[in-house]
């Protein structure tokens, strides 16, 4: 029998991070997949081929609609979705034998099947008609999630989709409706209103990305609406007629009334994502779950039993790529004997549209809620030079700063290249910065992220572009 330090259950970014730290670190590792690729959600169906969508899709729509202003003169652009479709497979596929590459450089076990766990350091791995148990000092339970479904309306991957679905779509089509205002229904919705889709979201809340700043998350909203989404907010699908050639959905308020309905080629179902942990034999095993069928863990990312770990989507938290890789080191070094740690007040959230929002730390709701007293700076890019030069101007900055101390305590931006320029913020929080060491940082001029240090500026009421 095969006998390993660690044997990670799962191989998305929390799990083939986690058994690369620990093979780091001198452990015997196994990694079991059951699916046939390496790398998960996200390498699979999630954050990478949507990115390879809305990159493509981005393109497009610049080809047609930004390249005529700067006078670069092209005939209109013409779509070849199955050629699309092939450059998100191609980036898919690169990106999963990259994780194959990284288990044999660090000389990871990949065992091919379904782990169930029968107890404390065993492993039973079946696939392809065989099945064997590994032994094992160690298991990372790693096994991620899966999409949320709504109650009678069922997912055919084909005209109800859930976001595999929407990232598969073989036309474009002419209306979509989109249930769930969150990262999955905006991204996954500009994607195919930018290939042509009339797209209508349809949220529960009033708000969109909830647990975004409301204000962000507000001024967010205009700007899809701008470029032609309709949002139905305060609302829930009850049901989706497909009988018809066109899907007939049941639209009513959430908080009770006359239903109306709307008629869609595709809809799309995003209301979130839940644990996975099917056949995986926790509760034989014995290993607690909470009430939301998440597994449960202590600080030291231990579950009940001893020797048995668990990350990512799985636990509770953000359900997010990086979350589930930070928690997988910290993981692997707390098994080694070290001092492994996630810092979770500084874990940033992006959502990569045009333009795009981008988060870290206390959003101005949460401060008001735990009644800190903060100070607030805000700069638009419309006062930013080289957002004017490149008249993409649309979104700001914002930077909420302790009243008291000046310590930074979140960061939040609409606006182009928001993914990329968050990390600033995430690097001065690390280390406990204040606006006044931001505001004081030289910016390297022209760039969108002097927008960065205006915002910190205006905190202390001395923007100087503004
Ligand atoms: P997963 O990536 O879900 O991996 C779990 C793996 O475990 C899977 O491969 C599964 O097959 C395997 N498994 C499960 N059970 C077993 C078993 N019993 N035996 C063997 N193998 C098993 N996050 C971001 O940070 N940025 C993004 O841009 C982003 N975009 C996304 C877009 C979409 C459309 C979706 C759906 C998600 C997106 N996410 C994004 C979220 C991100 O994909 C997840 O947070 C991340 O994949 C979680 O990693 P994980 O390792 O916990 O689990
Ligand atoms: P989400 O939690 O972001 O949004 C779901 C939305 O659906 C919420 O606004 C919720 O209020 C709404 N909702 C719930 N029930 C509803 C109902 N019955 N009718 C109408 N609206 C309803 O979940 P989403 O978009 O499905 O994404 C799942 C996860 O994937 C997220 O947790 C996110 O972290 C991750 N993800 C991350 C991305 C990124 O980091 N860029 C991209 C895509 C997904």
């Amino acid at each position: 029998m095969a006998s390993y330090d660690l044997v990670v259950i799962g191989t998305g970014p929390g799990g083939y991070v986690c058994a690369i730290r620990a093979a780091q670190l001198g452990m015997k590792v196994a990694v079991v997949e059951k699916n046939a690729t390496l790398g998960g959600t996200c390498l699979n169906v999630g954050c990478m081929p949507s990115k390879a969508l809305l990159h493509a899709s981005e393109m497009f729509e610049e080809a047609a609609h930004s390249f005529a202003k700067m006078g670069v003169s092209v005939s209109a652009p013409k779509l070849d979705l199955p050629a699309m479709m092939t450059f998100k497979q191609q980036g898919i596929d690169g990106n999963v034998k990259g994780v194959e590459f990284l288990m044999k450089k660090n000389k990871i076990d990949v065992l091919k099947g379904t782990g169930k766990i029968l107890g404390a350091g065993k492993v039973e791995v079946s696939g392809g008609g065989k099945t064997e148990i590994v032994e094992t000092r160690n298991i990372v339970i790693a096994t991620g999630s899966d999409i949320a479904r709504l109650k009678g309306i069922d997912i055919d991957e084909k005209r109800i989709v859930s976001s595999t679905g929407a990232l598969s779509l073989e036309k474009v089509p002419s209306s979509l409706l989109i249930v769930g205002a969150g990262v999955i229904g905006l991204e996954l919705g500009s994607v195919w209103h930018r290939l042509g889709a009339k797209v209508t979201v349809v949220e529960f809340l009033d708000r969109i990305l909830p647990g975004m700043d409301g204000e962000v998350a507000k001024q967010f909203q205009r700007l899809l609406e701008k470029q032609g989404f309709t949002f139905q907010l305060g609302a829930k699908v009850t049901s989706v007629d497909t009988s018809g050639k066109t899907l007939v959905a049941k639209v009513e308020p959430a908080a009770g009334g006359a239903a109306e309905s709307i008629e869609a080629d595709v809809v799309l179902v995003c209301i979130g994502r839940v644990p996975y942990t099917e056949g995986l034999g926790l509760k034989e095993a014995g290993v607690a779950v909470d009430n939301r069928g998440r597994v449960e863990i202590d600080s030291h990312f231990s579950t009940n039993v001893k020797g048995i770990y668990a990350i990512g989507d799985v636990v509770a938290g953000p359900m997010l790529a990086h979350k589930a890789e930070d928690e997988g080191v910290a993981c692997a070094e707390i098994i080694a004997g070290q001092a492994g740690h996630v810092n979770y007040d500084v874990i940033p959230g992006v959502v990569y549209t045009t333009p795009e929002v981008s988060s870290v730390g206390k959003t101005e709701e949460d401060l008001k809620q735990a009644g800190v007293a903060y100070t607030v700076g805000k700069f638009p890019f419309t006062a930013n030079g080289r957002s004017k030069v490149n008249q993409t101007t649309d979104g700001f900055v914002k930077v909420l700063a302790d009243a008291k101390t000046d310590r930074v305590l979140g960061v939040h931006i609409v606006g182009r290249e928001a993914g990329e320029m968050i990390h600033e913020a995430c690097v001065l929080m690390e280390f406990g910065g204040s606006a006044e060491d931001l505001a004081r940082t030289c910016h390297a001029h022209p760039t969108r992220s002097e927008a960065i240090k205006e915002a910190a500026l205006a905190v202390g009421k001395r923007a100087i572009h503004m």
